[in-house]
């Protein structure tokens, strides 16, 4: 028999992907100045002990003001490289290919972690907080909502600025050892604020058409891709639509995947929605995996990731059985339970190796965890 799918490897580049159930970013807000902690080691450790094929690092500051809240991560700087390199040495030690989401938060930065949303009158963070208020900036001076800060037009200086960071992140990345890199054009941050119609107002040639639009987005692209090496993957994750009548579609993303792909993505994640208050998801078990393959099927030769309540093995090999995609992203369903990846292959069926340290706990049949 053929090794169910799940498990099979996956080649991307010169990385070896051990099988195909990945960690997707989940960012914890739990840093100081973006430095990593003894927190991140045992949070990011635990799922490479336990069979994860990847863990994605949570979307991490390019820029200090680019961070979602005062306690994100950061790589803006290189004194932020040595406590990333002691993760990326931990996953290695337990096989697991190790990724960091490159994110600049845009309009949404300055804010609070959104496991606290609701138990205030506002979202946003002062400066009395730790927050930036006054460093709030987007594509234009267009605020999320009520409940973000007001960002200011970025200048074309600011746009530059803020690529060059996002090159310069990319290099700290490397020599921290990270396998492959994410890059966040996602959930309202900054460069799917760009990519997006409704959010993307300008008139120079950063707005307006799709190819001014999307100019942002694959000129980060480049500059990453120029100096992240060439035989390190780099995934991008879209939000593939943002549901809303008028906003960015999937037909867009798949247009932006074909270019995206010529310019060296290998990956693109598909997640969806964060861009505008007016979204309608139709949230339910897997509910994005269509979208993946909608970017799989019109992008061909580009690498797809389904992500979105997918919790359990079967599920997730069946989505790629299926073709419907080449990687699944878990995230609250390794936030449940940090053995995931070895549960869904004693499901499967697969022998798969344990750590040393605790082989003894192994199950001995199928469904006896
Ligand atoms: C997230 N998500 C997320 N996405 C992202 O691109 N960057 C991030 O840093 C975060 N942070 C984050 C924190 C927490 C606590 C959660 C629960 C989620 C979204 C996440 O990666 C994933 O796409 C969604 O959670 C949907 O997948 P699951 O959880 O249904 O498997």
């Amino acid at each position: 028999n053929p090794l169910p799918k799940l498990f099979q490897p996956l080649k991307i580049r010169s990385t070896t992907f051990k099988n195909r159930l990945w960690v997707s970013p989940m960012c914890m807000y739990s840093a100081e100045d973006g430095f990593i902690n003894d927190f991140h080691l045992a949070r990011y450790g635990q799922f490479a002990m336990h069979g994860a094929g990847a863990v994605l690092i949570e979307a991490t500051g390019v820029l200090p003001e680019g961070r979602l809240t005062p306690k994100c991560l950061g790589v803006w700087k290189d004194e932020h490289i040595t406590g990333l390199r002691r993760i990326v040495d931990y996953e290695h030690y337990f096989g697991a290919a190790v990724g960091i989401q490159l994110a600049h938060a845009g309009r949404k930065a300055s804010t609070i972690p959104l496991s606290q949303y609701g138990k205030r009158p506002s979202f946003r963070t002062s400066v009395d907080e730790g927050g930036w208020p006054e460093d709030v900036y987007g594509p234009s001076a267009l605020a999320y909502d009520d409940n973000h800060w007001e960002p200011k037009e970025m200048t074309l200086g600011q746009i530059e600025t803020v690529q060059q960071a996002f090159a310069d992140a990319a290099v700290r990345a490397d020599k921290a050892g990270f396998d492959f890199i994410e890059i966040h054009s996602a959930h309202g941050c900054l460069i799917s604020s760009f990519n997006s119609p409704l959010s993307n107002h300008r008139t120079d040639k950063y707005g307006g058409s799709f190819e001014n639009r999307t100019r942002f987005a694959i000129e980060t692209v480049q500059r990453v891709r120029k100096v992240w090496p060439a035989e390190k993957p780099l995934f991008i994750r879209f939000s593939t639509t943002e549901w809303v009548e008028g906003g960015w579609t999937t037909q867009d993303s798949i247009k932006l995947a074909e270019i995206l792909y010529q310019e060296g993505v290998d990956l693109v994640d598909c997640s969806s929605a964060g861009n505008d208050t007016r979204q309608k998801i139709p949230v339910g078990r897997g509910y994005q995996v269509p979208l993946a393959t909608e970017v799989k099927n019109g992008a061909p030769g580009v690498l797809v990731g389904a992500v979105g309540i997918i919790t359990d093995g079967e599920q997730a090999n069946d989505i790629l059985e299926q073709d419907k995609a080449d990687a699944i992203f878990a995230g609250r369903e390794f936030l449940r339970d940090p053995t995931f990846a070895l549960k869904a292959a004693q499901r499967l069926g697969v022998f798969v190796k344990w750590n040393d340290q605790y082989e003894r706990g192994r199950p001995k049949t199928r469904y006896s965890f």
